[in-house]
């Protein structure tokens, strides 16, 4: 593969690993990971704190003025481990993942002008390319022209039974049929939403990683960039 830097887009269905995927794609190139997820998290963390998802929601000049003050950033958490999401200068990295910023951020995450300012601020972010970032419509409207699009996907089944790992392995106390109900859901408001809704984008590679390991979805990705890189150099 030529020497510049890519701008490699995964998008997919939630709880389907995308962020796990994209974030080790990301550490074999030796890019910059973006998890665009977080962003909206963090502006309906904003909108809520401002009281702004209360009674018929809020009126066109208040989203306007909240969102020409927001300032969304990464940086790495203090063990390293992770990046950690900042909305004006404050760590908000617990507070997005919890469960009444992710009940508000399908309603937040439709609004035309919220996600004109993201999108905005993702394009920047890849302004000097050397990017893996993880969402929606990452292919499809961020960044269509990237080199790399991923579209990740796995039965509701399978997404269903590791994210009931995962809950109940916080102690949190769920059933799978409620979390397969609430997937299935999800997907269908991500699907069907007027602003930028999740659609595969043409040119996207399909991964369905239901019975796949980390270790193997890495050796796909790998031949996955021989194959792009034999293609670049018979052109
Ligand atoms: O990936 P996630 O579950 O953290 O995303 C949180 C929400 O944000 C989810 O409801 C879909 C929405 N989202 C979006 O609309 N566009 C993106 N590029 C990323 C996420």
């Amino acid at each position: 593969m030529n020497e510049e830097k890519l701008v490699i887009a995964v998008d997919g269905h939630s709880s389907c690993g995308k962020s796990t995927f994209a974030k080790a794609i990301a550490e074999r190139m030796g890019y910059l990971y973006i998890d665009s997820g977080a962003m909206y998290r963090a502006v309906t963390l904003a909108f809520m704190e401002k009281g702004m998802l209360a009674g018929t929601g809020p009126d066109q000049e208040s989203v306007d003025r909240l969102l020409g003050k927001i300032n969304i950033s990464f940086r790495p958490s203090e063990d390293g481990g992770r990046s950690d999401t900042y909305l004006n200068g404050i760590n908000v990295e617990k507070k997005i993942r919890g469960m009444e910023v992710a009940s508000n951020v399908s309603l937040v995450s439709k609004s035309a002008a919220v996600r004109r300012k993201m999108v905005a601020l993702q394009r920047e972010m890849g302004r000097d390319r050397g990017i893996v970032m993880d969402g929606r419509d990452i292919g499809t409207v961020v960044f269509p022209g990237a080199d790399i699009k991923i579209f990740l996907t796995a039965s509701a089944g399978v997404r269903a039974q590791r994210r009931y790992r995962e809950l109940t392995g916080k102690g949190e106390d769920v059933s799978l049929e409620n979390i397969r109900e609430n997937i299935l859901q999800r997907d269908l408001t991500d699907e069907n939403r007027k602003e930028s809704p999740l659609r595969k984008a043409p040119d996207a590679v399909v991964l369905d990683n239901s019975y796949m390991t980390p270790a193997q979805q890495m050796d796909w990705f790998e031949a996955l960039l021989k194959e792009l890189d034999s293609r670049a150099t018979k052109k």
